[in-house]
C-alpha cells in the first residue's frame, strides 16, 4: 500500500496491485502482472473482464439520462430489466411480481427485511417482524443484514449493535452440525426450523432467510435433495417468507438462473447482486414474488423504504447489456460444461491428505483443507491456510476467494473458486496446476 493512498483500504496491512485493465478471465496490472481471476473477484463477473459493449450501453444510457429520482420517474431500462428477471424466475414471480433494484446485496438484504415486516402489516399480522437465518451464513455487511448474518467472525465485533432474532443450524453435510449422514439423516438441519417455529415466540417471525449454496462462509456447500423443498414446506405451515438470497448463486452461477430452481422451490422473495451487472455497474435486486407485490398493492400501497440511487438508469442499463450478453453468447449454457473441465482438471487434487472436499454447485465451487482427512477434523485457526494458499495461489498469478471458519465460526479453512462462464479448459488446467504447486508449498512432505 503506497504511502500516499488517499483510500481506506480493505487492510492497512495488506499491499494492493493497482488493476488497471480486463481481459476475459484476466486481470493486468500497472505493472504488467497478469492474473487469472479464478474466484471471478467475489463470485460476482460471470461474462468476462474488459466487455467493451456494456461500457458503451452505458455510455448511451447516461448521455440520454443517467438519473431519474424514482419517487418521480420509473426509466425505460429499470423496467425492461425487471421485465427479464422476472422472465428467468420461478412461475410465482411471473404474473404480477415486481422487482426492487438496489444498489448491491447488502441493501437487497436489508429491503427483503423490511417488505417482508410491512407484508405482514399490510396482511393484519401486525406481531411479526423477526427475520429468522441461519448459523454460518452471510447476507450482508450493513447492521440489518449483519443481524440475520450467522458469520461469527464478521459479526464478532458488532455483536452489541445487531438484533438477535434467532438463528438455526446450517445445512452442510461435511460437517453436519448434528453429526448424521445423508439420506439417513431425513434432513434433520431442515426440521431445526421447525423445532425453532414451535417455540421461540414465532408469532412475531415474518420470514426465514437463507442462502441455497452457502458461497463464502461454508465454501459452496449446497444442500441435499429435499433440504429446499423442506424449508419452504415449513415456511408455509408456519405462515413465514421464505427468501432466498442468491446474491452469490444467482444470475446462472449454478447453471440454473437460481439455484432454487434446481429445486423447483419458489420462494417468496429471492435477492440478487454480484452477477446481475457482472461486476460493471453497482447493481442488486429483491424479486417479490406476485403474492407479495400484490399485498402492497391492495393494501397501504406504499413501501416505507427508500434509497437515492435504487433502479439507477446507469446501472440497470448495464444489466440489460450483461443480459443481451449472456443471451446472445448463451453463457448459462456453457455454466454446466465448464464446471465439469474445472472439476475433472481438479479431481487429481482429491487424493492429497489436506484436501478434505471439493463441493458445490456449477461455477461456484469450494476446496476445503483439513488436518486429517478420515475425521475431517480442521486446522488450527492460527495456522491461517486458507490464506497460505491464497498467497501460494498468487505467486503463480491465480487468484483465488480464502475465508476461515467453515467448521465453528473460527476453524476451517477452504477457498472459493467461481470464475466468469466463459473460462476456457486452459484456464482450468492453470487453475489446477496453480493449486497444486500450491499445496505441495504449504504442505511439504
Ligand atoms: C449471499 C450473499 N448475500 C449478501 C451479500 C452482500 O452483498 P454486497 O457485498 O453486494 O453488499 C453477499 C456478498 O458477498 C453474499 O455473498
Amino acid at each position: 500500500m503506497p504511502t500516499s493512498s488517499g483510500l481506506f483500504p480493505r487492510n492497512f496491512k495488506k499491499a494492493y496491485p493497482l488493476a488497471v485493465r480486463g481481459e476475459g478471465c484476466w486481470i493486468i496490472a500497472d505493472d504488467g502482472r497478469r492474473f487469472l481471476d479464478a474466484s471471478g473477484q467475489a463470485a460476482v463477473v460471470s461474462i468476462s473482464h474488459g466487455v467493451a459493449e456494456i461500457g458503451r450501453a452505458m455510455a448511451e444510457q447516461s448521455s440520454q439520462i443517467a438519473f431519474a429520482h424514482t419517487s418521480q420517474f420509473h426509466t425505460a431500462p429499470a423496467e425492461k430489466l425487471a421485465k427479464r428477471l422476472l422472465a428467468m424466475a420461478p412461475p410465482n414471480f411471473r404474473h404480477g411480481g415486481r422487482v426492487y433494484f438496489t444498489s448491491g446485496g447488502s441493501e437487497a438484504t436489508e429491503t427483503s427485511i423490511k417488505l417482508a415486516r410491512q407484508f405482514h402489516l399490510e396482511s393484519g399480522r401486525k406481531d411479526r417482524y423477526r427475520v429468522v437465518s441461519r448459523r454460518q451464513s452471510y447476507h450482508g455487511s450493513t447492521l440489518g443484514a449483519m443481524s440475520v448474518s450467522g458469520n461469527v467472525a464478521r459479526r464478532a465485533p458488532y455483536e452489541p449493535l445487531l438484533a438477535e432474532w434467532g438463528h438455526i443450524a446450517p445445512c452442510f453435510c461435511y460437517h453436519c452440525p448434528f453429526q448424521k449422514v445423508f439420506p439417513q439423516c431425513e434432513i434433520a438441519c431442515a426440521d431445526d426450523l421447525d423445532a425453532f417455529s414451535l417455540g421461540n415466540d414465532s408469532d412475531s417471525v415474518s420470514a426465514f432467510i437463507f442462502e441455497p449454496v452457502v458461497g463464502a462462509t461454508l465454501g459452496a456447500a449446497a444442500p441435499p435433495e429435499g433440504y429446499a423443498a423442506r424449508v419452504a414446506e415449513l415456511c408455509h405451515k408456519h405462515s413465514i417468507l421464505l427468501i432466498a438470497d442468491e446474491v452469490m448463486s444467482g444470475m446462472g452461477r449454478t447453471g440454473m438462473p437460481f439455484a432454487v430452481q434446481t429445486w423447483c422451490v419458489e420462494p417468496d422473495m429471492i435477492l440478487v447482486g454480484k452477477g446481475v451487472a457482472s461486476g460493471y455497474a453497482p447493481l442488486g435486486a429483491v424479486l417479490v414474488s406476485a403474492r407479495i407485490a400484490d399485498a402492497f398493492a391492495k393494501g397501504s400501497g406504499a413501501f416505507q423504504h427508500g434509497f437515492t440511487y435504487q433502479a439507477h438508469p446507469v446501472s440497470t442499463a448495464a444489466g440489460n447489456a450483461v443480459h443481451d450478453y449472456l443471451e446472445s453468447h448463451k453463457l448459462f449454457d456453457r455454466v454446466t460444461p465448464a464446471a465439469k473441465k474445472l472439476r475433472d482438471a481438479l479431481s487429481p487434487l482429491q487424493s492429497h491428505p489436506n484436501v478434505g472436499d471439493v463441493r458445490g454447485l456449477g461455477l461456484l465451487l469450494g476446496v476445503e483443507f483439513v488436518k486429517d482427512k478420515s475425521t475431517h477434523e480442521p486446522f488450527a485457526k492460527e495456522e491461517n491456510i486458507a490464506e497460505k494458499i491464497r498467497q501460494a495461489c498468487l505467486e503463480d498469478n491465480v487468484l483465488t476467494y480464502p475465508t476461515q471458519g467453515c467448521v465453528d465460526g473460527s476453524r476451517g479453512d477452504h477457498i472459493l473458486l467461481a470464475p466468469p462462464f466463459t473460462i476456457s479448459p486452459e484456464e482450468c488446467a492453470l487453475i489446477a496446476r496453480a493449486l497444486q504447486s500450491a499445496l505441495a508449498k504449504v504442505f511439504p512432505s
